[in-house]
């Protein structure tokens, strides 16, 4: 695929934490390239700096020099406001711990990102329950978080992560605190989004998961192995 089909491009990206001497090196000069339609899987050792690229790749955080661009945008100076608007209509994140929100139901976690967005009320819940159906939830959708098992609770983050219909998804261990069963279910339905065109970045420890990805790169000290 050429590089204009690129949706993430990462150029000699760095990330130190702290100043000067004290300062952590952590992403130490890293360049790759997203496409659209991408299943890519990252490993490494602990501490390797995957979730920092993954933080970095998802607009959490800022590198300290290098730079991203965005389906050929230059967004490395945007400002963090600019960032977060950026980031909720074009990325979806799934975590290791689920993060849902523990007070309101699967379908008004779900539903989270289209207040973002500014979507009707009315046209809110709708699609969030459309979205849990979607993915074997549809009778769940009043259920608080803590009435749902792991797995169940993952797929309301995934249905949450897709609700503004990312760009990419960008998974950090989505299987890391789930059994062998909810895991193959969860890998199932990546690889299930990835057929149908979804474009997808997962970080894990687990080599079974990392071989259903199409391209696999594995990080040492904030680098690539080449
Ligand atoms: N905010 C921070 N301040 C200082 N150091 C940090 C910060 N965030 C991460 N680090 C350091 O960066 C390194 C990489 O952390 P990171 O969380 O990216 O690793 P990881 O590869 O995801 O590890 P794991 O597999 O355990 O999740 C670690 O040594 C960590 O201590
Ligand atoms: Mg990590």
């Amino acid at each position: 695929m050429k590089s204009k089909d690129a949706i993430i491009s990462l150029k000699n990206v760095r990330k130190e934490f702290g100043m000067n001497s004290q300062a952590t090196k952590v992403i130490n000069g890293i360049s790759l390239e997203i496409n659209k339609g991408d299943y890519m899987a990252i490993t490494g050792a602990s501490g390797s700096g995957k979730s920092t690229l993954m933080y970095i790749v998802g607009l959490l955080l800022q590198p300290t020099s290098g730079e991203y661009l965005l389906n050929n945008k230059n967004i490395t100076k945007l400002s963090g406001d600019e960032l977060a608007e950026i980031r909720n209509k074009k990325i979806g994140f799934i975590f290791q711990q689920f993060n849902l929100l523990p007070k309101i139901s699967a379908w008004e976690n779900v539903a989270v990102p289209l207040i973002y967005s500014h979507v009707p009320q009315s046209e809110q819940k709708e699609r969030a329950i459309k979205a849990l159906s979607e993915i074997g939830l549809g009778d769940r959708v009043d259920f608080y978080p803590n009435q749902l098992s792991g797995g169940q609770q993952q797929r309301v983050a995934i249905a949450r992560a897709l609700i503004n219909n990312p760009e990419i998804l960008i998974a950090d261990e989505p299987s890391g605190a789930l059994d062998s069963e909810s895991t193959k279910q969860i890998i199932k339905i990546l690889d299930g989004l990835n057929k149908k065109g979804q474009t997808i970045l997962i970080i894990t420890h687990e080599a079974d998961v990392a071989k259903h990805a199409k391209r696999h790169i594995i990080l040492v000290d904030g680098l690539i192995k080449t």
